[in-house]
């Protein structure tokens, strides 16, 4: 009897004590549509294989979405959001350039407002489908909490804050990670992912001409001018270069094999190997797959939970592109 009451003594504390800080209201959780709509996760899943097999690059598009929406202020889809008379798209910057497949983020969207209308917003689109992405390029699961809600506004404006350059100082870029939480050793392991995907010969020319940045492999210096033959290349043109050419669609640690032989393509990928404080991890992550995908899966998780809106913050946008006509 007595042990009873201590037991139930114990449930009332572990409960009650642990609500505000625990997974009450405004928190992100594992299966948080568990209720409210229990086929969600599956659904997502489902539409990305099958528009995976339709155009595999939409795997690559997925996991680069989360960078650049949850990066600028929050995971909250804002990223999304096409321009209109009062909205300035993020997706029209600079920074978002080469992005692709965003209409196919409306073909899951469709599939989840058949299954449960105006219940799972984008932003948790958009993480779960970087998760089921990752998988799908042979990375590993990631358990990826939702729960977010969408924003009803763009940051266009602050995306240049947010999301280094392709030639930034390996400080800038280590100083805007750590501000999510994610340190040297976890911003190594985020870039391994451009061990997927492309490159545009705009973001390359600056280390072929006027004259060919040294730290570049001589061989690969040749493929590179091979794929980008003019200083100047039409933005328009789809002249790019894969990022990694032994294994382009698999999520693995041949990206820091290949800058260990002068084989980075941008320039902060290979500043990886020449600032201090980067160098070691490159070499531990080249000899060590697994290690690789242990700080991968913990750098995505603590990007996918940077500051969303949770509880009756912003919305559940019907349409991702829109933010919802006012009632
Ligand atoms: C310092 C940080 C980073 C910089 C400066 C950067 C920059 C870039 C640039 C310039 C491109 C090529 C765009 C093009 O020319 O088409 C690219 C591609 C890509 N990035 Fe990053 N990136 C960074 C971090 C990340 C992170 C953290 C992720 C995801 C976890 C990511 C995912 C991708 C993917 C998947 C692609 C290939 C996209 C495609 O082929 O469509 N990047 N990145
Ligand atoms: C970085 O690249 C941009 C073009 O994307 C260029 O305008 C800028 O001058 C470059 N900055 C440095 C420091 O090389």
């Amino acid at each position: 009897m007595d042990s009873i009451m201590r037991l139930i003594a114990f449930l009332i504390l572990a409960c009650c004590s642990s609500l505000p800080r625990g997974e009450g209201i405004g928190d992100l959780k594992l299966n948080y549509y568990s209720k409210s709509c229990p086929k969600a996760e599956q659904i997502v899943k489902q539409e990305v294989v099958k528009l995976y097999n339709e155009h595999g690059n939409t795997a690559v598009s997925w996991v680069r979405n989360l960078f650049h929406d949850c990066m600028v202020e929050s995971c909250d889809a804002s990223l999304l959001l096409e321009t209109t008379t009062s909205i300035v798209s993020e997706q029209s910057k600079d920074r978002s350039f080469g992005m692709r497949n965003f209409k196919y983020v409306t073909t899951i969207k469709e599939a989840l407002e058949r299954e449960c209308p105006a219940t799972v917003s984008c932003a948790d689109i958009i993480a779960l489908s970087a998760r089921e992405g990752v998988v799908m390029l042979g990375g590993p699961y990631i358990p990826m909490k939702t729960g977010r809600r969408d924003s009803k506004q763009s940051h266009a404006d602050v995306i240049d804050k947010f999301i280094p350059n392709h030639n930034d100082s390996m400080a800038l870029v280590l100083s805007r990670f750590k501000s999510l939480g994610i340190d040297a050793e976890r911003t190594v392991a985020l870039l391994g992912v451009h061990s997927v995907g492309r490159v545009h010969c705009v973001n390359l020319v600056g280390r072929l001409y006027p004259t060919v940045d040294p730290t570049i492999d001589p061989e690969y210096a040749k493929y590179l001018l091979y794929r980008c033959p003019s200083p100047n290349p039409d933005p328009e043109a789809v002249l790019y270069s894969r990022n990694d050419r032994e294994t382009p669609m698999i999520i693995d640690n041949m990206y820091y094999k290949n800058l260990l032989n002068h084989k980075g393509l941008l320039k902060v990928d290979q500043q990886l190997l020449s600032y201090p404080a980067t160098a070691q991890f490159v070499k531990l992550m080249a000899a060590d797959n697994s290690h690789f995908y242990d700080q991968f899966g913990k750098a995505m998780l603590s990007m996918s939970e940077n500051n969303p809106l949770t509880g009756n913050e912003g919305e559940v946008r019907r349409d991702c592109r829109f933010v919802n006509a006012a009632a």
